[in-house]
């Protein structure tokens, strides 16, 4: 079990540190953690956010466990050598296309959400985020017009094929869970939407078990504080994919408790909490680490097939916050190592 280590920026080694722990705690056969430089940390030691020794150890791992990348003191930098191109860099050349990013309201932690309790507790969904396209990989720059005005551009587009793929990955997902799966994107407007819906009900075809529907994403946006028991599994774009999974984390109570699985063809993933590098508390104990704890059981999950041992990281997790172990972003006094203590304990 080669598992390469990418802790990042600010409050990512923090939390990472209490995800390894857990993964040493279970006793995994032939477990092997190899660390390497992402972000701003890998940019002040070797020129660059994700320095070929990085990659290399990336390429040779079964899984990925990665922290946070992010640091404002790279801001003056051109984007090539920003922090952020670290896990850019790390989806692209992996074929990481399909990020799955759950989201369920813990048991007694209804009252933590910025929703009405009652609203909260019905929120068990997935989101498939694409990953590899949009306008995140798209050309882009900044250029000056010949009026002399300056003009930012990003390309958005998307092919039928990169389409297709995350399709399949939201139906079988669906099929695994509550076989209803909902489609997001901004077809009234955007060319590269209404492919992108086109391709969304051509693969139906093959899923008659999974009902279909679509949502424009600003609907999607409004559908999820207002009702988000409605949705089982979301299958949308970089972009939309990107808000709209934070603004499910605060359905949840926070974005210190959403996982993420970033899966290539096969069973080769990263996995990463949603959250970003959170300077300001970095260093301080201060980081929630459960969703970098949750993003272990994850990896043990998608990219090990060791299903119970995931089971029993997130019920750790989950009695742990039932019996009050809650840090400051939910409300509650625990630091990140006693956080993690918490779900050692349980576990
Ligand atoms: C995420 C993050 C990243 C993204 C940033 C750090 C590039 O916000 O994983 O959601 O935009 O994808
Ligand atoms: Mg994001």
């Amino acid at each position: 079990m080669k598992i390469a280590v990418f802790a990042g920026d600010g409050i990512g080694p923090e939390v990472t540190r209490e995800a390894v722990r857990v993964l040493e705690a279970l006793g995994l056969p032939g477990l092997e953690l190899i660390e390497g430089d992402v972000g701003g940390a890998a940019w002040r030691k070797h020129g660059h956010p994700l320095p070929p020794q990085t990659l290399a150890i990336a390429h040779a791992a079964d899984a990925i466990l990665f922290g946070a990348v992010g640091d404002f003191q790279c801001d003056h930098l051109e984007r090539a050598l920003r922090p952020e191109q670290a896990i850019l860099g790390l989806r692209k050349e992996l074929g990481l296309f399909a990020n799955l990013r759950p989201a369920k309201v813990f048991p007694g932690l209804e009252d933590r959400s910025a929703l009405r309790p009652e609203v909260a507790g019905s929120i068990d969904l997935l989101i498939v985020r694409e990953l590899n396209g949009d306008v995140y990989f798209g050309e882009k720059g900044i250029r000056t017009l010949p009026d002399g005005r300056r003009q930012g551009w990003d390309m958005m587009s998307y092919a039928e094929d990169e389409v297709r793929r995350i399709a399949h990955v939201g139906y079988k997902a669906a099929q695994g869970r509550g076989g209803r799966l909902c489609s997001v994107d901004k077809a009234n407007v955007l060319e590269t939407s209404q492919l992108w819906r086109d391709v969304m009900i051509e693969v139906s075809a093959e899923y008659p078990d999974v009902e279909l529907s679509h949502l424009y994403v600003d609907n999607a946006a409004m559908q999820l504080v207002k009702s988000p028991g409605q949705f089982d599994v979301i299958v949308t774009g970089n972009l939309f994919g990107d808000i709209l999974s934070d603004q499910a984390s605060m359905c949840v109570g926070s974005i210190g408790l959403l996982a993420s699985a970033s899966m290539a063809v096969g069973t080769k993933g990263l996995y990463e909490p949603i959250h970003g590098s959170a300077p300001d508390i970095a260093g301080q104990d201060k980081a929630n680490p459960m969703a970098t704890i949750l993003s272990a059981a994850m990896l043990l999950r998608h990219s090990f097939g060791r299903e119970a041992d995931a089971a029993r990281i997130e019920a750790a997790v989950a009695k742990a916050l039932e019996d009050g172990f809650l840090g400051g972003d939910l409300g509650g006094s625990h630091g990140t190592r006693a956080l993690g203590d918490a779900v050692l304990e349980r576990l």
